[in-house]
């Protein structure tokens, strides 16, 4: 039976997924690796900022060292940055707080379970603080989504066991973590056909059939 649902953050909750794309892209067009895509981007979601990072470097001509693959990807992080000091509530995705208070009032334990480092400033900035019981983030782990370390992070956090956690993405990345850790998974957002999840919808407040996947 599920007690908990652990949230993906970004493209789950908050709209932050052109934001990434513009500061990698900043970054890619710096480096002159004109053939960073959106389709590129898309394999982005949901893994850390490190593995965002090699996606970037696959077409980029040269080798970089660690040191510098260091540098890059503060650099990314400090344009991104940029970007989120204009967040407010306006960046929560349609409904998402009075999905959260509806389920918090059926009794559901909810946490975030998501690779960014910045989710404790996003969570803040868009007033998503108070509708969670626990986070896990980019902060918390080692490594990066498919591994489902940050779900089993979030999971302990609750004081449940996998099998009684749903987790909710929006990356293929995501959903294979959220069942290489033994919890089922709700794909949401614009590829939600493409991930393979066990319950689907286009977004969190298209949901239908909470009975039947909470059960
Ligand atoms: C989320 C996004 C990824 C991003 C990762 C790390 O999972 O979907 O695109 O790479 O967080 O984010 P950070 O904010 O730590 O760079
Ligand atoms: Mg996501």
């Amino acid at each position: 039976m599920i007690k908990g649902i652990i949230f993906d953050l970004d493209g789950v909750l908050v709209s932050t997924d052109e934001m990434h794309y513009l500061a990698w892209k900043r970054l890619a067009d710096e480096l002159q690796i004109t053939g960073f895509t959106r389709e590129d981007n898309r394999r982005q979601r949901g893994v850390s900022r490190m593995a965002s990072l090699e996606i970037v470097l696959e077409k980029a001509d040269r080798v970089y060292t660690e040191e510098e693959k260091a540098e890059l990807a503060e650099r990314k992080n400090n344009y991104y940055l940029e970007l989120l000091e204009h967040m407010d509530e306006s960046a929560v995705l349609k409904n998402v707080k009075e999905v959260l208070a509806g389920l918090k009032e059926r009794g559901f334990l909810l946490a975030v379970g998501s690779a960014s480092k910045n989710a404790p400033v996003i969570l803040e900035k868009t007033g998503l603080l108070p509708y969670l019981d626990k986070i896990g983030c980019g902060l918390d782990t080692t490594k990066s989504k498919p591994d489902p370390e940050v779900f089993l992070v979030a999971a302990r956090k609750l004081e449940l066991s996998p099998g009684q956690c749903l987790v909710v993405e929006d990356s293929a990345a995501g959903i294979e973590a959220a069942a290489a850790g033994g919890m089922k998974s709700l794909g949401v957002g614009p590829f939600y056909r493409l991930l393979h999840a066990d319950y689907e919808a286009p977004m969190l407040c298209e949901v239908q059939n909470w009975d039947e996947i909470l059960k």
